[in-house]
């Protein structure tokens, strides 16, 4: 790969490993409610971003570049009510997709097919991100103020499981 898109490769990783660090932050916010699938389904999340970021790393190495890491920033996000947290959850994955699309962008200025091609994944891995947290969205403001329905939901999300995904 040339060194312009494998610099932008260590900058998506980076990207991924930001995310996996703000999950982990909300994860914590739950863990303190209680909400024990809440919490689940952002230790799950946690574990994806990993995956995300790993794939990156393990996909420049195969192509004979440089990883170089960087500093991850401090996870930024405003602590308010369950509805509140996922609006900030997709508007991080709205940010994350024009990234992502971003690289792929590069890796077609570069007219590296081979990278387009292992990109596609992190494209349509994104439709998905993106429309499991709209769904989350619209359930809680559906629930409203139903203390009984919140802990439905909450049951629900604790029976998410981590797939290690097939990246690529
Ligand atoms: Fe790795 Fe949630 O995007």
């Amino acid at each position: 790969m040339n060194e312009k898109l494998v610099q932008a490769f260590n900058a998506q990783i980076n990207a991924e490993l930001y995310s996996e660090y703000l999950y982990l932050a909300m994860k914590a916010v739950f863990e303190e409610q209680h909400l024990t699938g809440f919490a689940n389904w952002f230790n799950v999340q946690v574990q994806e971003e990993h995956a995300h970021a790993l794939g990156l790393y393990d996909y420049v190495h195969e192509r004979g570049g440089k990883v170089t890491l960087d500093a991850i920033a401090k996870p930024e996000f405003k602590e308010g009510s369950i509805v509140e947290i996922f609006e900030q959850v997709l508007k991080h994955e709205e940010l994350v997709t024009s990234k992502i699309n971003a690289l792929a962008d590069e890796a077609d200025n570069a007219k590296d097919r081979a990278a387009v091609s292992f990109l596609d994944w992190y494209v349509k891995e994104q439709v998905e991100e993106e429309a499991s947290v709209r769904q989350i969205i619209s359930n809680l403001k559906l629930i409203g103020d139903d203390k009984k329905a919140l802990l439905m939901l909450d049951r629900e999300l604790a029976t998410r499981t981590f797939v290690q995904p097939v990246i690529g």
